[in-house]
C-alpha cells in the first residue's frame, strides 16, 4: 500500500464548544456489537478510492483499533444516525477519540472521523465534532491540562483539511 504524507493539526479549546445540530440526524455513542458493522459500513464507504490499494476493513480492524486499546470507552466513540419516523436509524457518520499517552490525563486526538458519502456536506462532522469538543469540555481530566485536540490526517485529502482548518486546527 502507498505511504501518504501526513499532516498533524492541533487546536486549543479556550471556550466552550459552539452548539450544532442538523436535521434529522442525532449523535450518540457506541451501544453494542451490532455497531461495530455499522461502523464498518461507513467507514469503508467514507474512504473508499481516497487511497489506492485501501481494502474494505473487517471486525478485527475495529478490535485492533478501537476494542483492544488501553483507552477504550464506548464513551469516546460516536455515532451520528438519521432518525426517519418508524423505520431503523441509518448510521451516517461516525467518530472517535483516542488518547496518545498512558494515562486519563493524555493529550486525546481524533481516531477515525468519517461521514458516507451519501451524507456528507451536511454538517454532520461538524456536529460529530460539537459532541467530542463537548465531551472534552466536560471532562474534568482534559480542563485540568491544556484543552488541546489534535487531528491526523494526509496532505492529500484536502477535504479533510479543509474541515479541520476551517473548525479552528492548525
Ligand atoms: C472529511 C469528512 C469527514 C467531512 O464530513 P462532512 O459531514 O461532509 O463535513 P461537513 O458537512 O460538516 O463539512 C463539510 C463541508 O460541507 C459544508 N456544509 C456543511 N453543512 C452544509 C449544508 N447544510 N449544506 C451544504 N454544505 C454544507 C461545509 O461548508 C463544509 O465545507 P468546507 O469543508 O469547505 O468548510 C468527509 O468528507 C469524509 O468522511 N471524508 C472521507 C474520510 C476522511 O477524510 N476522514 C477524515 C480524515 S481521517
Amino acid at each position: 500500500m502507498q505511504t501518504l504524507p501526513v499532516i498533524e493539526l492541533r487546536k486549543q479549546l479556550l471556550a466552550p464548544p459552539t452548539p450544532h445540530e442538523v436535521t434529522g440526524i442525532r449523535v450518540r455513542n457506541y451501544r453494542d456489537e451490532a455497531d461495530i458493522a455499522r461502523w464498518l459500513e461507513v467507514r469503508n464507504a467514507a474512504f473508499a478510492g481516497l487511497h489506492r490499494g485501501n481494502r474494505p476493513w473487517v471486525r478485527q480492524n475495529f478490535e485492533r483499533e478501537f476494542l483492544k486499546r488501553w483507552w477504550w470507552s464506548p464513551e469516546r466513540l460516536w455515532f451520528a444516525e438519521e432518525v426517519v419516523k418508524s423505520q431503523s436509524p441509518v448510521t451516517a457518520g461516525v467518530i472517535g477519540l483516542a488518547l496518545r499517552g498512558s494515562s486519563e490525563n493524555s493529550a486525546p486526538s481524533i481516531h477515525w472521523l468519517a461521514v458516507a458519502p451519501q451524507f456528507q456536506s451536511r454538517g454532520i462532522a461538524t456536529l460529530l465534532l460539537a459532541h467530542v469538543e463537548n465531551s472534552l469540555w466536560e471532562s474534568p481530566h482534559w480542563r485540568a491540562g491544556a484543552r488541546e485536540l489534535f487531528a491526523q490526517t494526509h496532505t492529500a485529502w484536502t477535504t479533510a483539511v479543509r474541515f479541520y482548518e476551517r473548525h479552528g486546527f492548525a
